[in-house]
């Protein structure tokens, strides 16, 4: 083999030998990224409370592929969903914290109650944080290892989702860089992945998804693309690689400049519609 076709099988096999487990596999984002890291020569463990859904994945592509029912908000199911996996494989490099839920429609503060909060906290927070906890204790001994997570978009502007959402999303970008500081010293990046509105699982909630997709997506920066799961699976994907290998505590937003973007002066000069 040439060395540039060489180098062409190596870059679409990305993940060749890696083994992932990814929360919140079963829908959405979670299932594009289960399906791009098996394709990219990963071992992949679907953690996800949809068992029907998660088994399905598992069942398409492959014995490459298993699923394993896990409430990431439940400790137990967390610690027993690793030590499954490494009684399977040996080892964990990826642990991709993606399982997420939304809240209930924008309301004011005064609206929203403390069980509101805990709800929103015990999935989005409180399960990232068990699963990085669960998986830095297989990977210190390894002394490598890559844990990932999904936050959003709304955690670096202001306005975009409940506030609920926006603090347990907040809440990931601190773990992201607090267990960079801790687990650089294993040779253990963590990064975190922050997409715009994508159309999954949580939008279908939204009414009408379709609607909902067009409508955030003429609100987007970036214009003639619409933001699909599989873009956010692709980001998730490079952190995951060893293309990435010297990249920890990043919080890579797929927002198309979003949230960084204020285009009322430009939009009053006209220079943009
Ligand atoms: N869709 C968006 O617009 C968007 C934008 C920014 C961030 N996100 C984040 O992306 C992540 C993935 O969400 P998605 O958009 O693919 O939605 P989705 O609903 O399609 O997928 C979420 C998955 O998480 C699973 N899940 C929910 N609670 C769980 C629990 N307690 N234990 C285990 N699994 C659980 C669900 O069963 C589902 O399979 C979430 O963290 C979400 O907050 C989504």
């Amino acid at each position: 083999m040439s060395s540039v076709a060489s180098s062409l099988a190596h870059s679409t096999r990305r993940l060749e030998g890696k083994v992932a487990i990814i929360t919140g596999g079963a829908s959405g984002i979670g299932a594009s990224t289960v399906q791009l890291f098996c394709e990219n020569g990963a071992k992949v463990v679907i953690a996800d409370i949809q068992d029907e859904l998660g088994q399905a994945i598992s069942d398409k592509l492959g014995e490459n592929v298993c699923f394993i029912h896990c409430d990431v908000s439940n400790e137990e199911d967390i610690s027993n969903l690793v030590d499954t996996t490494i009684a399977k494989h040996g080892k964990l490099d990826i642990m991709y914290n993606n399982a997420g839920i939304a809240d209930r429609p924008f309301g004011s503060i005064l609206d929203t109650t403390k069980s509101d909060l805990d709800r929103l906290l015990s999935v989005n927070l409180v399960g990232s944080f068990l699963g990085a906890k669960h998986a830095a204790r297989v990977m210190v001994p390894q002394q490598k290892g890559c844990i990932l997570f999904t936050a959003s978009a709304c955690a670096s502007i202001a306005g975009l989702s409940t506030h609920c959402y926006a603090v347990s999303k907040y809440g990931i970008l601190g773990l992201t860089k607090n267990l960079a500081a801790e687990l650089g010293q294993y040779s253990i990046r963590v990064n975190c992945v922050s997409p715009y509105a994508v159309r999954t699982g949580m939008m279908e909630m939204a009414g009408n998804p379709a609607e909902a997709e067009v409508m955030m997506s003429q609100m987007g920066n970036l214009k003639g693309k619409i933001l699909k799961a599989e873009d956010v699976a692709r980001a998730a994907l490079y952190l995951a690689s060893d293309e990435a290998s010297y990249i920890s505590g990043l919080n890579l937003l797929v927002d198309g400049g979003f949230s960084v973007v204020n285009p009322t002066l430009i939009r009053a000069l006209g220079l943009i519609q």
